[in-house]
């Protein structure tokens, strides 16, 4: 999605110099040119990702410098396209682009806001893969959200806090930045020797020279941008194989290993006990990366290997733990459907509390439920933010949890997680929308929950029973 549709249309409409419009006249003799939608056609972040085009792959190479703060970057990425394309968008917003290619010709690019245009030599025929190199680079900075916080590439001051959700990642590689494409990864990160660079994955390698080191990182199963990371920091690293073969991965700065490591030893078990409730640990590689990074105000569960900007605490542990299902292996379609990830996240920590000799759920609801109307808990329903800029607002979050312990509550115990398992194996590697899980909670339960849905998910205020 760009802000410069008509300029776009002008393409194909023919306001573009002459030169241009014989190019695309020869590549497209029927004149039926069509470019890539502007977006994914998400209301909520309409210029984020783009239409056209699936990305089954992303290789980026990367080199930084915390010092200077300087990026250089070269993203490959193997593309198909969904349709006949005389051209298309990636998302990426600051620094330079020096260059673009398209199965190895140079194609014709121009930057409108975060979208960079690209428009091959040659049309693309609709199902044809395609490979397209960027080579960029500058000083990357966050983009500000519609709430106000911080995402994407965050400098530090050892390095930089790499957090995508929901739009940062088009701040540090072109992206087709929207969690309905998903796509693996190769990461291939410089940093100056005595720096770690993490990404997501499997961990594949170092080495040294002339007092710069690379690391290499995998990410075979399919992942959607904003959890991508390449988390620059001097950590102490930890790794080690658990008795499931999940091949771990830590990085922690110093400044935090005191206060980290006593969270981190129980990341094992965790991940145990969430396979158990949840089904099979969806990736092969696990871990964390604990940064020092406190003006972030979050943490973000990036794919394999979740990132905080501080020492987490067990809740929070468990909680970007269990966006490894939810969230991650089941990818949101559209960001109002945001509580499918952060309600059930939530609610995993109710039920870890629960399970070990913490609060129960139902006294968790409870709590929440004593609230007086105006509290900011009601502001709006669990399923219906209203825009980009309530996702991470408490209803999300607490509402979603509460819409999750009513189902639990008038389904028992054995259907309720019969329905979580059913998701998280049904969609895994994929996506999934509300609907989606109302009908899948309705036919495993043979329950009619329609009034409790449409309570908890869709209306306005507090519900007046529980
Ligand atoms: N998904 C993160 C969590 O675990 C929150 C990310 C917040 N991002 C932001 N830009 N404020 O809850
Ligand atoms: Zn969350």
């Amino acid at each position: 999605a760009r802000r410069g549709a008509v300029l776009r249309r002008g393409i194909v409409a023919g306001t573009v110099p002459i030169a241009v419009t014989a190019l695309l006249a020869a590549a497209d003799p029927a004149g039926a040119g069509t470019t890539g939608a502007a977006g994914a056609g998400d209301p909520y972040f309409p210029l984020a990702g783009n239409g056209g085009y699936h990305v089954s792959h992303y290789d980026l190479t990367l080199r930084y410098d915390p010092g200077s703060r300087h990026l250089d970057g070269t993203a490959v990425l193997a593309a198909r396209a969904t349709q006949r394309l005389t051209g298309f968008d990636l998302d990426l917003k600051g620094l330079k682009v020096t260059g673009v290619t398209v199965d190895h010709a140079k194609a014709a690019f121009r930057r409108d806001g975060q979208e960079l245009v690209v428009t091959p030599r040659t049309a693309l025929r609709a199902g044809r893969p395609f490979r397209v190199t960027v080579t960029y680079g500058g000083t990357p900075g966050p983009v500000t959200d519609p709430d106000g916080s911080l995402d994407g590439w965050i400098p530090t001051d050892d390095g930089a806090f790499v957090a995508g959700e929901p739009q940062g990642a088009m701040t540090w590689f072109p992206a087709n930045n929207h969690p309905r494409d998903k796509s693996s990864y190769d990461f291939t990160i410089t940093v100056p020797r005595g720096h770690t660079a993490v990404a997501n994955g499997l961990y594949l390698g170092s080495r040294t020279a002339h007092g710069r080191t690379t690391f290499r990182w995998r990410q075979r199963e399919p992942m959607a941008a904003y959890l991508a990371t390449a988390t620059v920091g001097k950590f102490k690293v930890e790794q080690y194989t658990t008795r499931d073969g999940l091949k771990v991965y830590n990085a922690v700065d110093p400044r935090e290993t005191n206060a980290a490591a006593p969270v981190l030893k129980k990341l094992p078990s965790v991940l145990e006990w969430e396979s158990r409730l949840f089904g099979p640990y969806p990736f092969r590689a696990a871990g964390a990366v604990v940064d020092h990074a406190r003006d972030v105000g979050y943490a973000l569960e990036t794919q394999s290997r979740p990132l905080y900007d501080s020492a987490p605490d067990l809740g929070t542990l468990v909680h970007e733990s269990a966006h490894q299902w939810f969230g991650d292996s089941v990818s949101l379609t559209r960001w109002k459907d945001i509580w499918l990830n952060e309600g059930f996240a939530t609610y995993a920590e109710w039920l870890y509390a629960e399970q070990h000799g913490g609060q129960s759920a139902q006294k968790e609801f409870d709590a929440l439920y004593a609230r007086p109307a105006g509290d900011e808990l009601w502001a709006f329903p669990a399923g219906d933010p209203g825009s980009g800029r309530n996702i991470f607002a408490t209803p999300v979050y607490a509402r979603g949890a509460m819409t999750l312990h009513e189902l639990r509550r008038a389904v028992g115990d054995p259907a309720f997680f019969r329905i979580l398992r059913a998701w998280a194996s049904g969609h895994r590697d994929g996506h999934g929308t509300t609907a989606q899980f109302t009908a899948l909670a309705k036919r495993i339960s043979g329950r009619d929950l329609d009034g409790l849905f449409h309570t908890w998910l869709f209306t306005k205020g507090k519900p007046s029973t529980p």
